[in-house]
């Protein structure tokens, strides 16, 4: 846990629809990890940014009577605006038209090329416009549907410039089981080595019947393929083809945080590109489900969508984190419900880190005049704090935000059972009545701090209503997670309900 550069990316978003709970997910997973990692005291870039070339785009440009750049250029704000608003601490935005990202996509087919891995040939074959994927007769549906859209695939043939992947399966092997764990959690990983033993097709690379593309530098009647061109994306952005040295500080990126429908062109293609362009495969892959709305993948094509800006309203920006965080465990699917959502919220938040804060500081009104106490050298909760700090920390190692929340939230439950066996509030001011608020205090103060990459404005209200200055996130763990952290001698100050009880 020494620090370090930590380099984490969410997959750059089609701009072909706007900003849902499903993007969300993976964004505000992204967010809190790198959080966690500034608390950590480690060097970090969090990228995310959109995915805007493609026939996908095009027709969806077209739908609008938009130029592609123009509709590309109306919707890619909406996706930096909705992660301004849920408090997304993203450090760069990349969006695939940028130079950069050109600069980048050039370099890496021209290595691929010159390694001999990229080769003209013709193909035929069944194509889901939305996955922008080529599908085997065995991967598709009655009906010749896309497993994913549930849509028609169409019939394409093109000369195209195709990957080699073939050639790489026992590379990519030997790289995976030399790298256990690389990616999270480990059943997904499963996923992924199950795609490459099965045996790998070579892929296209290049497309001739479109325009809206990145040209391919040696022959520009063809242009890029969207998915090479979007996962060159983590290298453009840390200046792959146009600053070399930013470029080594940066990679190989610590985890590509992904959805478990782009396993196979994350795990599989990427780091065979990598491979053959002569760049280290990244350090880790953090694979979420899916989040579902009435048991079926929240898309725009299925119409489910749940905009998530709607959901804050009801909950808050903090709300909302927590329940994407906290509610599934990460790699599973998830059901979205109003309800879930609602009785997760009154639960922890309202009913336990809430009224945690309301008790503590009306009893310190009450029988200290308003000053919290220093913590007791000897406290009970000490164990529960370090136990804490403890599980949050392996938690979050291996990107288990619902794990690391838990173990936080089993010191909130100790803190608010501390009370209620003490009853603070029916006690004569003096010293018992300050050690149990003290410690309380004390409980609050490492919450704050663990729980800042989930709550990064309700960790700050209590914060400074505990008295103290400066920021949260200031803070680094382990160190300023110690008990005894809390000085005492702090005015504390009660405030509005930090989380305000829902009836539904
Ligand atoms: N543009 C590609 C990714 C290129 S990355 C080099 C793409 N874009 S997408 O907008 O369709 O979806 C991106 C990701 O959003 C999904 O892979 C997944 O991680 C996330 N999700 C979209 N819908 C989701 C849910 N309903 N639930 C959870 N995550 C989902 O694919």
């Amino acid at each position: 846990m020494t620090a370090s550069r930590f380099y984490a990316t969410t997959p750059i978003y089609y701009v072909n629809a706007e900003p849902h709970l499903g993007h969300a997910y993976t964004t505000i997973i992204g967010d809190a990890l790198t959080r966690w990692h500034r608390l950590l005291g480690d060097e970090v870039l969090f990228l995310t940014g959109t995915d805007e070339y493609g026939l996908n785009i095009q027709r969806a440009a077209d739908a609008a009577g938009l130029d592609p750049q123009a509709f590309a250029d109306s919707i890619a704000p909406k996706f930096a605006e909705a992660w301004k608003h849920l408090e997304i601490a993203n450090d760069d935005f990349i969006r695939t038209t940028e130079p950069r990202h050109r600069a980048a996509v050039e370099e890496l087919l021209q290595r691929c090329y010159a390694a001999g891995d990229i080769e003209l040939d013709l193909y035929r074959g069944k194509y889901c416009v939305r996955c922008e994927l080529y599908y085997s007769d065995d991967d598709l549906l009655p009906g010749d549907r896309c497993p994913i859209h549930k849509l028609p695939v169409e019939e394409f043939e093109e000369e195209n410039y195709f990957f080699r992947l073939s050639r790489f399966q026992d590379r990519l092997l030997d790289w995976y089981a030399a790298h256990p764990g690389a990616i999270v959690p480990e059943f997904r990983g499963n996923e992924a080595l199950g795609v490459i033993r099965s045996g790998l097709r070579d892929f296209s690379v290049s497309r001739t019947s479109l325009t809206w593309g990145i040209p391919l530098p040696w022959d520009p009647s063809h242009v890029t393929y969207v998915w090479f061109d979007a996962l060159t994306n983590y290298l453009a952005a840390i200046g792959f083809g146009t600053d070399a040295q930013r470029f080594e500080h940066w990679w190989p990126v610590d985890y590509h945080l992904i959805g478990k429908d782009i396993i196979r062109q994350h795990c599989v293609y990427w780091p065979a590109m990598l491979m053959s362009a002569g760049i280290e495969p990244p350090r880790g892959w953090a694979v979420g489900g899916w989040l579902l709305s009435g048991g079926e993948k929240m898309s725009k094509t299925t119409g489910n969508v749940v905009k998530p800006l709607d959901l804050v309203d009801t909950v808050g920006v903090d709300g909302f984190r927590y329940y994407v965080l906290a509610d599934t465990p990460y790699g599973q699917d998830g059901d979205f419900t109003y309800e879930g959502l609602v009785g997760r919220y009154n639960a922890d938040l309202a009913n336990n880190l809430g009224n945690l804060m309301a008790r503590v500081a009306t009893v310190v009104g009450s029988k200290c005049g308003g000053t919290g106490p220093a913590p007791s050298g000897d406290s009970p909760l000490s164990r529960a704090a370090a136990d804490a700090v403890t599980g949050a920390s392996a938690a979050w190692d291996v990107v288990a935000p619902s794990r690391a929340l838990d173990a936080t939230w089993q010191l909130v439950r100790a803190t608010n059972a501390h009370l209620e066996a003490n009853e603070p509030w029916k006690l004569e001011p003096g010293p018992q009545v300050e050690a149990v608020l003290g410690d309380a205090l004390e409980a609050l103060r490492i919450v704050a701090v663990l729980a800042s990459p989930a709550l990064p404005d309700t960790t700050q209200a209590i914060w400074e209503r505990i008295g103290l200055s400066g920021a949260v996130t200031s803070q680094r763990v382990p160190a300023d997670v110690a008990w005894g952290g809390y000085p005492g001698g702090l005015p504390v100050t009660k405030g509005p309900a930090l989380f305000p009880r829902i009836t539904v």
